[in-house]
């Protein structure tokens, strides 16, 4: 579904992707797992193209979205669901009108289509009969699943989500994790999910991608991340404190970065 050829990515001396190549496979749900500063955000919003690489090719459906002009991706970005950190819903509009607002936005169809829809979606995520609450009236988790309500309102093919479960309780948590397997089993929709959380990681993760300081480190199933050697990811997946990966950046470039830019 999606291909990514050699991209690199620099912030000044910062190499954010440093000549990444994956894919995410059809219908699978993917995680990019890494530490903080590792890269996660900067990669999904090259996938979503948000932001262009420096240089390689980002291929979405076949086409590669580095080449498009902004009516082109705009285009293609419609086939994109994106369930934000922290939901992004707007405050000042009620759960139906959040959850309409893509479909006002990008398309012509009828209002009684529109309510239909809606209806549908929140049924999806099991918050029927919440359309006239306010955000502010939501918990943290309910405001998640009306975000991904909202990421699906376009029918898009995939859909990305930014640390989907952070800040929830753990039963929030597997209702959210829950719900992501769901819809790529029913609806058939390509998932890849930003996270920290190694933990639930394992459980919705078909495949799983570690990034290190703008390195892929390892790639592979979910089995094959559990059962790696590589000492790396070892300490990674185990959380500890002392091996391989420095808690802090600490190379000569990155320190000259911060300390004196
Ligand atoms: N817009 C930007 N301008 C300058 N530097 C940036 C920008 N975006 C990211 N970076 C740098 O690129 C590196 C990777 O950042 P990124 O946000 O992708 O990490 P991340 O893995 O998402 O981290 P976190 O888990 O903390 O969200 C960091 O060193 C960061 O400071
Ligand atoms: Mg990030």
């Amino acid at each position: 579904m999606i291909k990514v050829e050699n991209i690199v990515k620099r912030y000044g001396r910062v190499t954010a992707s440093n000549h990444l190549n994956c894919h995410f496979e059809r219908g699978k749900v993917t995680v990019i797992l890494g530490g903080s500063g590792s890269g996660k955000s900067t990669l999904l919003r090259q996938l979503t193209g948000l932001e262009k690489p420096d240089s390689g090719a980002v291929y979405f459906d076949g086409v590669d979205l580095t080449t498009l002009n902004k009516t082109k991706l705009y285009e293609a970005r419609k086939k994109m669901g994106m369930l934000f950190q922290g939901s992004a819903l707007f405050n000042y509009l009620n759960i139906f009108e959040n959850i309409a607002f893509p479909l006002r936005e990008h398309t012509q169809i009828a209002d009684n289509i529109i309510k239909t829809i809606v209806t549908m979606k929140l049924e999806m995520v099991g918050l029927r009969g919440t359309e006239d609450l306010m955000p502010s009236q939501l918990s943290g988790g309910m405001m998640k699943r009306v975000g991904l309500a909202r990421a699906m309102v376009m029918d898009p093919k995939v859909i990305f989500y930014d640390e989907p479960t952070s800040g929830l309780d753990p039963i929030s948590t597997g209702v959210i994790g829950k719900l992501i397997m769901d819809l790529n089993k029913t609806l058939n929709i390509t998932s890849i999910v930003v996270s920290h959380d190694i933990e639930s990681c394992f459980k919705i993760a078909d495949n799983i991608i570690i990034l290190f300081y703008g390195d892929i480190i390892a790639m592979g199933t979910s089995e094959e991340i559990r059962n790696s050697s590589d000492l790396r990811v070892k300490q990674f997946i185990n959380g500890e404190p002392e091996g391989p990966i420095p808690f802090q950046r600490t190379d000569k470039n990155y320190l000259d970065e911060i300390l004196f830019d």
